[in-house]
């Protein structure tokens, strides 16, 4: 094969996801098991520009399936959205003999792999956030782990607002995308969630609704906010004012990305780790695994990211209809 790839390195950037180490034992293992040599880049493109590259055997991938975070570390590089930093970037992959390299992580890091691949080195992209946010693919490494976290926090936090009769408000992460939010809306059955693709900013309409469950005879009413609306102190302020309900703010926050990843995690973590070494092998570049109605598929980067994707109109109107 005429460009045949013999060592392979991974990375892991952007915000950290469970699963990624999932991700990263898969790409070790299934390389190995097809004669590559394996090369973990620590820190992201950070840690590439700065050459903290250390040689990966199976024995180092022990024991991690089951761990959130990353072991390889992860960090956001401004260097490496220049064309110097992306140039040094590329002459340190052929100067360790990289001529592979998966990037485990979110948009912002495919635009880096993009960019990695323009210059000569085999790129694949890992989708690995939380956020679920990337156009291309159904499913995204860290999600459900993700998800099921937010929604046990505040599972917790609908009994006291119950046992107090309060209004809570519930911040969930999500950056620009109300995914998260929109799962704990239905999975918590709260009263109202707010996405940043829907919400119309109308404060009265909330209040009006309060103030209805509490004729109807709800005890507590939880609404989901998602950070890309974020601001949940000062609206609990404001809410609490109109309503006359006493009203409490609570941001999940970082917890929701660390923990151990749930099976659906390891499961996906694992499959498009090791796809993401057979496109590799098979001499392809500039791809990004996707699953797609429960398969894996890969797409060219530049189409994925000029790709784009919203909420499930029909799941936001259940969430709105389940919840009265
Ligand atoms: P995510 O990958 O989760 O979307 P970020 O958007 O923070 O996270 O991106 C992670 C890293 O990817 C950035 O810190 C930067 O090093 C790199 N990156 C982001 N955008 C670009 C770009 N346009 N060109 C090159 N590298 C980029
Ligand atoms: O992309 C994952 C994510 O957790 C987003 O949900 C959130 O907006 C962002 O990262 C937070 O980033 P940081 O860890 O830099 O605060």
């Amino acid at each position: 094969m005429a460009n045949e790839i013999h060592t392979i390195g991974v990375l892991t950037s952007g915000g950290d996801a469970p699963g990624m180490n999932a991700a990263i034992r898969a790409v070790v293992r299934q390389a190995i098991a097809k004669g590559k040599k394996v090369k973990g880049i620590q820190r992201g493109y950070a840690g590439l520009l700065q050459e903290e590259i250390i040689d990966m055997e199976k024995r180092d991938v022990s024991d991690i399936i089951q761990r959130g975070g990353t072991v390889l570390q992860t960090a956001r590089c401004k260097e490496f959205t220049t064309a110097e930093g992306q140039k040094k970037g590329a002459e340190i992959c052929k100067k360790h003999g990289i001529d592979g390299i998966i990037v485990i992580g979110g948009d912002g890091s495919f635009r880096g792999a993009q960019k990695l691949a323009g210059l000569g080195i085999n790129t694949i992209g890992v989708p690995g956030t939380i956020d679920l946010d990337i156009s291309c693919t159904d499913y995204t490494i860290g999600f459900d782990t993700a998800v099921n976290t937010a929604m046990e926090a505040i599972d917790k936090v609908r009994d006291t607002s119950t046992s107090h009769e309060r209004c809570s408000i519930i911040e969930v992460m999500g950056r620009g995308a109300g995914y998260i939010a929109l799962w704990c809306g239905i999975s918590n059955g709260a009263e109202d969630v707010l996405l940043p693709e829907r919400y119309d900013y109308d404060e009265q309409r909330l209040v009006n609704n309060i103030i209805e469950n509490r004729k109807r005879g709800k005890k507590h009413h939880i609404i989901i906010n998602a950070e890309g609306i974020g601001h949940s102190t000062s609206m609990a302020k404001r809410i609490e004012a109109a309503t006359g309900v006493e009203t409490r703010a609570t941001i999940l926050g970082h917890m929701q990305r660390g923990g151990s990843p749930t099976a659906k995690d390891r499961m996906m973590a694992s499959l498009m780790g090791a796809y993401a070494v057979d496109l590799l092998c098979e001499g392809k570049s500039n791809r990004v695994v996707a699953s797609k109605q429960g398969g894996l598929v890969d797409f060219d980067i530049d189409e994925a990211l000029a790709m784009t994707k919203t909420v499930d109109d029909y799941e936001y109107e259940i969430c709105q209809t389940l919840s009265k």
